[in-house]
């Protein structure tokens, strides 16, 4: 190609150039390291002086004009109004990845823990009934044992909803003990991990909603021996073989005998720090072997079948497991905080 030739073809093609990208490659195609212009510049050397002195001035000025077609051009280019402008040499944007909340990490844990012990998960509304939350739990009415769940009680469409119907936010997982047996016959073997809420004052241990995981186990022959070394097997493998597992008598209305579970202070070892109040211990589930009265709540026959349940505090669990000082973290939003898992 001669000047004219570039002159003529780089002059249509930067006018017709769409974005800048093409624009950089025009002007690599005429001036970049082996570019048409660039190449007639470097043989100059080799022509006669005559040649030279013609055609030297000729190709530096097409150069220059080169130049400034090109940067006006992608003036245009970068200020158009459809065309926002790409800085190719900045830094890209990191993609921020997430992750389990913590709760959920727990939850999977547990859940591969009483799965590889022949459970299934189970699941039920957050919204119940007082019968499925109280009644059907042998909690009836009146009893002073309802005073121990603090209700969140919903607002009725009904005026005079009958006795039993009143909804409310469940106070604990066990309702879907409820659930399952009225809809399954034993053999039976759940968990059933979910949102429990109670009215009251939070505090580094208590909040106004929470996580527990119940559990069931139900057959012809259950004992209390079964419960221990169920429960135990499941203790010693979310936090590990060396805690130490403590079963004291408690009171349930569902379940006879009823007993409360607790775990050796995983911070201090059972010697007494501010995570278990001086106690060396931490107590994270109430359970029992299921009551009489809830067997046939459901309809089963007392006579034929026994069987235990637990309610697990999960977020319990979660602080226990990973050293958290306050329940009220978890629901925080506080990225500092999730992070850390
Ligand atoms: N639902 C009880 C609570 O929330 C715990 C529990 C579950 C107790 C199952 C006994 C059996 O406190």
């Amino acid at each position: 190609m001669d000047l004219k030739e570039i002159e003529k073809s780089a002059i249509i093609e930067i006018n017709n150039a769409h974005d800048i990208i093409e624009l950089e490659s025009i002007r690599v195609k005429y001036l970049g390291r082996h570019g048409d212009l660039t190449e007639i510049l470097k043989s100059l050397k080799d022509f006669d002086l005559k040649e030279r002195k013609k055609i030297g001035p000729k190709a530096n000025d097409l150069r220059q004009e080169l130049e400034k077609l090109l940067q006006n051009r992608k003036n245009d280019l970068v200020h158009r109004a459809d065309f926002p402008a790409i800085d190719i040499t900045a830094p890209g944007k990191k993609k921020e990845i997430g992750h389990l909340h913590p709760i959920s990490k727990v939850q999977e844990q547990i859940e591969e823990i009483f799965s590889s012990m022949g459970f299934s998960v189970a699941e039920g509304p957050e919204i119940e009934t007082e019968f499925y939350n109280f009644d059907a739990l042998n909690i009836p009415a009146n009893h002073p044992a309802r005073d121990m769940w603090d209700t969140l009680w919903l607002k009725s469409q009904d005026s005079t909803p009958t006795p039993n119907k009143k909804l409310l936010l469940r106070t604990h997982t066990s309702p879907v003990q409820i659930h399952y047996m009225e809809t399954h016959q034993p053999p039976i073997r759940i968990i059933a991990p979910g949102r429990a809420f109670r009215y009251e004052a939070s505090d580094a241990s208590h909040e106004v909603q929470f996580y527990q995981l119940e559990g069931l186990m139900v057959d012809k022959n259950i004992s209390f021996a079964n419960f221990k070394s169920v429960t135990s097997a499941f203790l010693k493998r979310i936090f590990n073989k060396n805690v130490k597992i403590r079963f004291r008598l408690d009171y349930f209305p569902f379940v006879e005998p009823g007993a409360e579970i607790a775990v050796s202070c995983p911070r201090c070892s059972g010697r007494g720090c501010s995570l278990c109040k001086q106690s060396g211990w931490l107590e994270i589930a109430g359970a029992g072997m299921v009551h009489p009265e809830v067997f046939k709540a459901v309809g089963y026959n007392p006579r034929d079948v026994r069987g235990f349940a637990f309610g697990f505090g999960l977020d319990r669990i979660a602080m226990v497991k990973y050293n958290i000082p306050d329940i009220r973290l978890f629901n925080s939003g506080d990225l500092r905080f999730i992070k850390q898992f």
